[in-house]
């Protein structure tokens, strides 16, 4: 039985049982107001587990930074529609801005400092709270886990 360093037994998960129909995803978001404590490198590898397991899954960049576009080999300022293209014009077609990764079953709504552009442009929105789930529920059946990398703040686009 391996153990960690402190000669604890590592907990062991059974592995998922393989999977035969897809969707609808299970949608969680990584936050913390705290910057850099493992929220982009949490959401890539939990993705790319569960990707390696036969799940379907989709990280939506929620972060300016677009550390998550870039860690997953997509460049975030060459991209012409991102997370923030979905968020406020709705003409255009979700699966147009999700972008296949190189690693099978992981795809990635990019983000770039565009996004940053929304956190003022929410405030006088209606029904902001909604609009990402709105976006969201478009591609939801295709998935197994959408998973949102949040940026590190309480602003209006974590909330
Ligand atoms: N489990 C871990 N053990 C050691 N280092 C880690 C671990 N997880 C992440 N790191 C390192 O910590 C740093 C910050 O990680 P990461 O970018 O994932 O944080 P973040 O919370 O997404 O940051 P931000 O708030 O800026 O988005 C990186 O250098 C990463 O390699
Ligand atoms: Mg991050």
């Amino acid at each position: 039985m391996p153990t960690d360093l402190l000669g604890r037994d590592y907990e062991t998960f059974p592995a998922p049982e393989p999977l035969r129909q897809h969707g609808p995803a299970r949608i969680m978001a990584m936050c913390n107001q705290k910057g850099g404590v493992g929220k982009t490198t949490s959401s890539i590898n939990i993705a790319g587990a569960l990707s390696q397991y036969g799940r379907r899954v989709l990280i939506v960049d929620f972060d300016p930074q677009g550390a998550a576009t870039v860690g997953l080999g997509v460049n975030a300022n060459t991209v012409e529609n991102t997370v923030y293209t979905a968020l406020f014009d709705p003409s255009v077609d979700v699966h147009d801005i999700v972008q296949h990764t190189q690693f099978e079953n992981l795809d990635i709504m990019p983000a770039n400092i565009d996004l940053s552009a929304a956190e003022v442009q929410l405030v006088t929105e209606v029904g902001r709270e909604q609009i990402l789930a709105s976006v969201l529920r478009q591609v939801r059946d295709e998935y197994d886990a959408i998973i949102i990398d949040c940026q590190p703040s309480l602003g209006l686009l974590t909330v």
